[in-house]
């Protein structure tokens, strides 16, 4: 596991979207992992000035997302089908068709899940996978637990991760309690794994994946198992 330190979000933001850029240059049919939350937004900005600057183009580009609440419409403001449009697919020319988020309005969720795990897995996995990490070390929806789920399933969310999430909703009662989640497996047959994290309250976890054991009480420290991992942080995520 590589760390790279930087001094703000800004430059956290412009390390990420480089590592994308230049393999999106080698290979313009890339597949890419995305994760929303707040932590890549800068990033998926940079990444789109790079695009108007006539750097990168995402007409063959293919992704895939970390996981999506449940139940939830893709028209909902607060869906992560939103979230990715809006921070991104609507300000680049990546066809719409080419962009996968599980279904939050899918009829059989367990069942989207498995068709969701199948199409990821027949694509050979991610040139790059992107992630978050929740205070709590949990990475897409995998919250901390005894056992950990390998492909992507159904899952309850923890009280701390619908509290963190209540800033984007009206109230904490209108944040779903369930979410659709790629699985520990699903992440790791990424070929690359950039983790982004900023700011004094991510630092108990990096600290955990500094620490390099594994517990599945801190998912994230799981990506000691990957041999190609970045964490982007900032000091304070670093040095709390
Ligand atoms: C989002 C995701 C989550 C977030 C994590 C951090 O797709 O999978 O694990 O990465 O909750 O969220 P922020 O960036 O808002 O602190």
């Amino acid at each position: 596991m590589k760390f790279i330190v930087c001094d703000s979000y800004e430059e956290m933001s412009r390390e990420g979207a480089a590592i994308i850029a230049e393999l999106m240059k080698k290979k313009p049919d890339c597949l890419l992992g995305l994760a929303t939350g707040s932590t890549p937004v800068g990033m998926y900005r940079e990444l789109i000035r790079l695009h108007e600057a006539g750097e990168i183009d995402f007409s063959a580009v293919r992704t895939y997302n970390l996981d999506e609440y449940y139940p939830i419409s893709p028209e909902n403001e607060q869906s992560y089908r939103y979230f990715m449009n809006h921070n991104l697919f609507d300000h680049v020319n990546i066809k719409k068709e080419n962009t996968h988020v599980p279904d939050g309005s899918a009829a059989d969720p367990d069942a989207a899940c498995a068709a969701y795990e199948a199409e990821y897995q027949a694509t050979g996995g991610a040139d790059i996978q992107v992630l978050g990490i929740g205070q709590n070390g949990h990475i897409a929806f995998n919250e901390p637990e005894e056992k950990l789920y390998a492909a992507t399933h159904v899952t309850g969310l923890t009280q701390n991760t619908i509290e963190a999430n209540a800033r984007f909703f009206a109230s904490v009662d209108e944040v779903p309690t369930r979410a659709m989640t790629m699985g520990m497996g699903t992440i790791m047959a990424a070929r690359k794994i950039i983790l982004l994290a900023n700011g004094k309250n991510k630092h108990a976890a990096v600290e955990a994946m500094k620490e390099g054991r594994i517990t599945t009480a801190v998912p994230a420290t799981l990506l000691a198992l990957h041999r190609d991992v970045v964490v982007i942080c900032d000091r304070e995520a670093y040095h709390g």
